[in-house]
């Protein structure tokens, strides 16, 4: 696996260059998450365009959109039309509420789908999760989700200015995704105050690129409150 890290200083954009000047011959797959997972921004459609210009019929080039109903950019999936090699993953995970029954799509040329399948076992889903699927695509819930999505959208705004006046908190992210990326001045104080208030924020400090970061979930306008109060802001 050759990994092409994004960075700070570019805001966390895709420099497509980069990535093709990484690029080999026997690197049959490459992996762009847009919106990305923690950074929360989008890809510019121009830099994934590139890669997929430059690539395809080369490479597969997934884009995973787990997280594309809170972005302000639209989903690629009318470039299934041009490119042959494009495959783009979405979940019913995230915006539809159904984590547990663990069931997303795959959406590709014909010929992409038919390598998929080969390598797909029989029954990869169990007849209760496709039901469920069916459920949660039929039109009152998707009406129920985008509802969802409208209020999560809302929230995120609140959360982002709100977060910017906490003196743990040293930048808020732009975000395209249903959580917030923070760098910290006290990130130990943010988990520590978030945990006593029996919330859970994701520490990123992990990762060597995010020396300072954690990732703020948003929820329900309560838990989202109870969070403000516990990092301090007025
Ligand atoms: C970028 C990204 N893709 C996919 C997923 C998971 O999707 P699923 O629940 O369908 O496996 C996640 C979950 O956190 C994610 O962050």
């Amino acid at each position: 696996v050759c990994e092409v890290p994004l960075r700070a200083q570019r805001g966390w954009s895709l420099d497509p260059e980069e990535l093709l000047s990484a690029w080999r011959p026997a690197m049959k797959l490459i992996y762009l998450c847009s919106p990305n997972n923690p950074t929360a921004n989008s890809f510019e459609p121009a830099a994934i365009e590139h890669i997929c210009k430059t690539l395809d019929g080369k490479a597969i080039v997934v884009i995973d959109e787990a997280y594309i109903e809170w972005s302000r950019g639209a989903s690629l999936t009318p470039w299934l039309q041009r490119f042959q090699t494009l495959a783009i993953l979405r979940t019913l995970s995230k915006a539809h509420a159904l984590a547990g029954a663990r069931i997303g799509a795959l959406l590709g040329s014909a010929d992409l789908i038919q390598l998929a399948k080969r390598v797909i076992p029989p029954y990869a889903l169990a007849q209760s999760t496709i039901e469920a699927a069916l459920r949660a695509l039929a039109p009152a819930e998707l009406t129920l989700s985008r509802q969802r999505v409208v209020s999560l959208l809302n929230e995120r705004e609140r959360v982002h200015r709100a977060l910017k006046g906490s003196a743990l908190v040293e930048k808020v992210w732009p975000s395209d995704a249903n959580f917030l990326l923070i760098d910290c001045h006290d990130a130990e104080r943010f988990m520590r105050d978030s945990v006593s208030a029996g919330l859970i924020v994701r520490d990123l400090r992990g990762y060597a690129a995010l020396p300072r970061s954690l990732r703020v979930s948003i929820g329900a306008a309560a838990h989202n409150d109870a969070l403000l109060r516990a990092v301090g802001v007025p």
